[in-house]
């Protein structure tokens, strides 16, 4: 249980720091958001503007295609993210045909952003995968998203955390289309493309939920 609330409380930490490393080992000449370069920014005013640039992005440039390249770094970003025990329970289903890209566009409500995107990324979990008797593959699938969030933002795309898990229905609508075993749970589907240009970040700092010491 300490263990457990460690991990939440450093959730946003092993983010930052496990996206960082990905987006350094990924080549210091990706081209970061507003044309600003690694060479004159610090690593700190990379990181931090990357961070606070992050949207979800639901409009997108159709007909554009991702290069593979372009969406194996940004997967590599995924897997350095933090995980329980280092068990790194993910696996992912990187999507650039268009007939599975439009089939999950009809079958998730929720996605619909899918059908003018250009290439999708199902982050999984596999439930078989535990600390002792523990799962904490939620925690760690969600701090790998987040990181592919970080990286796409990075590389001047966009993209949006549309949800799979918990509900089961939408499971099952990803197991049956992506042919996923049982014990491969889907989290979610994130779409990925050029952006439009329309969704902008929002300033969410509220120093009303900060509370030093105790609450
Ligand atoms: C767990 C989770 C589930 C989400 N599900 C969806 C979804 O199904 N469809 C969608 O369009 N956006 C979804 N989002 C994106 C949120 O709506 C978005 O992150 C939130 O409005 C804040 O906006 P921002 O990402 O631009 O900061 C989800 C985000 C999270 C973290």
């Amino acid at each position: 249980m300490k263990y457990f609330t460690l991990k939440i409380n450093t959730l946003a930490w092993g983010l930052s720091f496990a996206f960082l490393s990905a987006m350094l080992s990924c080549g210091n000449k990706e081209t970061i958001n507003n044309a600003v370069t690694m060479e004159t920014m610090s690593k700190k005013d990379v990181t931090l503007s990357v961070i606070h640039s992050r949207k979800s992005v639901r409009n997108f440039i159709t007909g554009k295609t991702v290069p593979r390249e372009t969406l194996d770094t940004i997967v590599r970003a995924g897997m350095a993210a933090a995980s329980a025990v280092n068990l790194q329970p993910w696996q992912f289903i990187v999507i650039d045909d268009r007939t599975v890209m439009d089939s999950l566009a009809a079958g998730l409500p929720y996605a619909k952003m899918l059908a003018h995107a250009s290439a999708a990324i199902v982050v999984c979990g596999d439930s078989t995968v535990k600390a002792g008797e523990l799962a904490f593959w939620e925690f760690d699938c969600s701090l790998a998203s987040g990181n592919i969030l970080l990286a796409v933002e990075a590389m001047g795309l966009g993209a949006v955390w549309t949800a799979v898990h918990p509900d089961t229905v939408r499971i099952s609508t990803v197991r049956t289309m992506l042919h996923l075993p049982d014990n491969i749970i889907p989290l979610n589907v994130i779409p990925i493309g050029y952006p439009a240009g329309n969704d902008k970040p929002k300033d969410k700092y509220k120093p009303d939920k900060i509370h030093w010491n105790s609450y």
